[in-house]
């Protein structure tokens, strides 16, 4: 594969870029290896990927680490994500800390065993101060559940008479703050959103590319981005 970190321009960043990360299952599969492998070693490629973002001066990373519909997979694998969410952080943090990166999270905490709130509230506290990159865990976290707390938000504060707008819905939104999803990728070969950030990808570019998510490497992440220049983007103009 070509070096993409070559190619792309450096004056064309995407601001913001949403990751499915899918294909551990398959991954480990094909190596006879247990699912849980398969996890552990999709979480290893965050930190280099992160590395290539602040490179490249992305702004913000959201990576699709559980969805709420992903409770109805085996208790097993579901409590090895857990751990292995406690066991990332606490070997990571002090590096992503001293790299300039704030954690932040998207999606439901209150579900999560207590030890994986913590781990994740400490995280996005020891790292608050930090501006180069935002790295956004969502976890536990579901597109259409996301729109709907933000109108059930809203109706919480509503004046008599007030009609929603797509401003307060926005602002509500459990991505709130971030840039513009400019762009989001899907890795392992299937061409769906799975119900990630239907509402902020509304004008994304999508780029789903055929390689399962522990092969993923910076330069499919570069590459990803080259696409993204490649696009022309109208936001409904001509
Ligand atoms: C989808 O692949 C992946 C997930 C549901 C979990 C993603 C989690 C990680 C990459 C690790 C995240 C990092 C931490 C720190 C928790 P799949 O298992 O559905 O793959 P398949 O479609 O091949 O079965």
């Amino acid at each position: 594969m070509k070096d993409y970190s070559r190619l792309i321009d450096r004056k064309k960043i995407p601001s913001h870029i949403a990751i499915i990360m899918d294909g551990n299952g398959r991954w480990a599969k094909k190596k006879s290896l247990p699912r849980s492998e398969g996890h552990r070693r999709g979480s290893e490629i965050i930190e280099p990927l992160m590395d290539a973002a602040l490179d490249m001066g992305i702004r913000a990373v959201s990576l699709y680490a559980f969805s709420t519909e992903n409770w109805v997979r085996p208790k097993p694998e579901i409590i090895g994500l857990w751990k292995l969410l406690d066991y990332f952080f606490n070997e990571k943090i002090v590096s992503i800390k001293a790299k300039g990166i704030r954690v932040r999270h998207s999606g439901f905490l209150d579900r999560l065993p207590a030890s994986s709130q913590r781990t994740i509230r400490n995280a996005i506290d020891t790292t608050r101060e930090n501006k180069k990159l935002t790295l956004n865990f969502c976890l536990n976290y579901g597109g259409r559940q996301d729109i709907v707390q933000a109108v059930n938000g809203w109706i919480d504060g509503r004046g008599r008479n007030e009609r929603v707008s797509a401003r307060d819905i926005e602002k509500r939104l459990l991505t709130a703050g971030l840039p513009e999803v400019d762009l989001l990728i899907r890795t392992g070969g299937e061409c769906r959103i799975s119900n990630f950030l239907i509402w902020q990808i509304a004008y994304s570019e999508l780029v789903f590319m055929d390689v399962l998510w522990p092969d993923f490497r910076p330069n499919h992440l570069y590459k990803a981005v080259y696409e993204f220049q490649l696009r022309e983007r109208r936001f409904g103009g001509i």
